[in-house]
């Protein structure tokens, strides 16, 4: 069955129907011609050049690729560029006045910045840092929620040389101390507090206390969010004075080698403890500036829309660095979908003529679940293009879609990546091929993937195993690069490879579904947590013996948390849910608090003592419960069973 435009096409390829792009798109793309697959194989690793032309060098690289089998890798060696450059200063010349950032606040507050305003307050900013005494290679904690400081703050340290480490803003004072901390970062940029869901949030107290944690000694740059005068004590400074006692100076932006290190950013690793990935100023930002050009199909005239936030590798990839590298127009969004009605989000796609938008599934779900009534109130027609990151979008999500988004007509790009990876790997390509409801794609050109079995060796055409990476990509983190410390990848016979950890399979087509991690990490809402960082706040209350994490099937977080917990003798459930809930709060952020905490007696052991998250997550699931002849204690199911509400 193929739907849409009639370009020819009308086979079913395997079990899932493919819609071809249409004609209109096609025609527009960015890549449309099929041979950049061939192209890309056969000049490979080459081809890459076409990513990193996309970008200005200050010191031409003197190879795209230098290396053999296994790390050391180099991607542009002897090339030097600097991205504030890339993303700001370049574009300039041609498009001064152009939009660079739409930031839409809460309370219809909303501000523009044109390329030269974005250049005059990064420079202010990349000045007032350097006062401050950051110089090339130092570490810049940033703890802002979506406001257009966030993007200039990054891109005034990426203009010295200086590494930026951004912290989601609705982490705790914990976990933003663990994460300053293990960077040794001397200067943190945070705020007064900010509005989320109608209550504010006091920042500053949870950037106070992560600053009495850390060993080093800190200073903090404040921005004024509130307008409620805040008392800035010893080794606090008022951002707006800092930043008006260097408005309109300039900064000459710093050149980096193409390995030197852009940003820092902490992602859930499987040991638990948040790992520390360092993205490169050469390869990442080609290769970011490349798939925001083949697979967004971004242009300089269009108004793109990424929802993330920039506290996440979405944001920094496709709402700063790819966008604004190919000097689009990006729209910047600081608040919820549904206030102050469920429409806010097709109001601001209305109200912008957004081209190009990209979320993640679980808010598809949820505008599904709201009615296709809001969407359908506004003139959608200015879209082009629709993408979804984060976790497996499902067919029937998918449909709605591209039918109530998009009109019936607009492409729409499932993309599957992760922190490590800096920027999309597999995904179709918009103005080349068909499109299969329900499979990411396939590996990108220049990318090469296998789906694998435990001994390593390639499964059959559409059976499940695990995704592995098969060829060195211009994104890779450094520890990827050098081979230090890299714990995910591994050399199979001869072959290097990294192991995202993601299950998938792999159809006649070369399309890729993903099945979803194959790790103790859960992924909620496109984030991920790790079960034992979760486990051991729990753990740490008073009164906790035990406990476990497992994820739920959830109509549209996709999957939710659910704690089991066994207290100690003498506690009880009413002594210790809210202590949970606020240790994990405390630990992580209110994001990461756990849908159902189960209070039981005791957890479902092997003989050995391990716990059976496996029984865990069919019990919480509402599943059968299959073979549980390894427990010690199976009495206990029943007891888990009804202990856990009803889906
Ligand atoms: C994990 C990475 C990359 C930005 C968002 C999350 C899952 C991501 C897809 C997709 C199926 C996906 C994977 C991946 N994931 N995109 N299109 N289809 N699963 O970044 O926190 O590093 O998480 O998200 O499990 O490994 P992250």
């Amino acid at each position: 069955m193929t739907e849409g435009d009639g370009s020819g096409r009308d086979t079913a390829i395997g079990d899932r129907p493919t819609i071809d792009p249409p004609r209109w798109f096609v025609e527009q793309a960015n890549i449309s011609d099929p041979a950049v697959y061939e192209t890309f194989e056969q000049e490979w690793p080459d081809c890459w050049d076409r990513a990193a032309d996309l970008l200005d060098w200050d010191e031409p690289y003197d190879d795209v690729f230098r290396g053999g089998d296994d790390p050391p890798f180099e991607w542009f060696p002897g090339g030097r560029l600097n991205a504030s450059y890339n993303c700001i200063d370049r574009h300039l010349p041609e498009r001064k006045n152009q939009l660079a950032l739409i930031w839409e606040g809460h309370l219809d507050e909303s501000r523009t910045y044109t390329y030269r305003e974005l250049h005059r307050e990064v420079n202010a900013v990349a000045a007032a840092l350097r006062e401050q005494g950051i110089e090339e290679d130092d570490v810049v904690t940033i703890y802002l929620p979506m406001v257009p400081e966030l993007p200039i703050v990054m891109l005034a340290c990426v203009r010295l040389g200086v590494v930026h480490n951004v912290v989601f803003a609705g982490f705790s004072a914990d976990a933003l101390a663990e994460r300053m901390e293990r960077t040794g970062s001397e200067l943190l940029v945070t705020c007064d507090g900010y509005y989320r869901r109608g209550s504010a949030v006091a920042q500053k107290n949870k950037a106070d206390n992560a600053r009495i944690a850390v060993e080093q000694d800190v200073s903090v740059v404040v921005l004024d969010i509130l307008n409620r005068d805040v008392h800035l004590g010893e080794g606090y400074y008022d951002y707006d004075t800092l930043r008006a006692a260097h408005d309109g100076e300039t900064v000459d932006p710093v050149p980096r080698d193409a390995s030197d290190t852009l940003f820092r950013i902490y992602t859930s690793g499987t040991t638990g403890e948040p790992k520390a990935v360092d993205h490169t100023t050469g390869g990442y930002l080609a290769h970011v500036a490349w798939t925001a050009e083949s697979v967004l199909d971004i242009k300089p005239e269009d108004t793109y829309w990424c929802s993330a936030d920039i506290g996440w590798i979405t944001g920094h990839s496709y709402i700063v660095y790819g966008p604004l590298a190919l000097g689009t127009t990006a729209v910047l969004y600081n608040g919820t979908p549904d206030h102050p009605e469920k429409d806010r989000v097709w109001e601001i796609v209305e109200r912008y003529a957004v081209d190009v938008f990209y979320t993640a599934p679980t808010a598809v779900r949820t505008f599904m679940k709201w009615g296709e009534e809001y969407p359908d109130s506004h003139d959608l027609s200015s879209l082009r293009l629709l993408g979804t990151v984060g976790e497996p979008i499902d067919e029937r999500a998918w449909r709605w879609y591209r039918e109530h988004i998009g009109g019936g007509e607009c492409p729409v790009v499932d993309t599957w990546w992760q922190t490590e990876t800096g920027a999309i790997l597999v995904s179709t390509l918009p103005g080349v091929d068909a499109m299969k409801p329900g499979a990411a794609g396939k590996p990108l050109p220049g990318i090469e993937t296998d789906v694998v079995d435990p001994a390593g060796e390639s499964v059959e055409v559409d059976e499940a195993g695990e995704l592995v990476v098969t060829r060195p990509w211009p994104g890779m983190p450094s520890d990827l690069r050098t081979g230090e410390g890299w714990g995910e990848a591994a050399t199979f016979g001869d072959e290097w490879r990294y192991y995202p950890e993601d299950g998938a399979s792999v159809d006649g087509d070369g399309y890729v579904t993903v099945l979803g991690r194959v790790d103790d990490a859960i992924n909620v809402a496109g984030r991920r947590f790790s079960t034992m960082e979760l486990e051991s706040a729990i753990t740490g209350v008073t009164g906790v013996a035990e406990a476990a994490v497992v994820g739920a099937s959830h109509e549209t977080a996709g999957t939710a948390l659910y704690a089991y917990v066994s207290p100690e003798d003498g506690y009880t459930e009413t002594d210790l849910r809210g202590r949970i809930e606020s240790a994990v709060r405390d630990a992580i952020g209110g994001v990461a608090t756990p849908e159902t905490v189960v209070f039981t007696p005791d957890l479902p052991k092997t003989r050995s003592g391990k716990v059976m998250r496996r029984l865990l997550t069919a019990v919480a699931n509402g599943e059968e419960l299959g073979d549980t002849s390894a427990l010690r204690n199976p009495e206990i199911l029943g007891e888990l069973q009804s202990a856990t509400p009803e889906r």
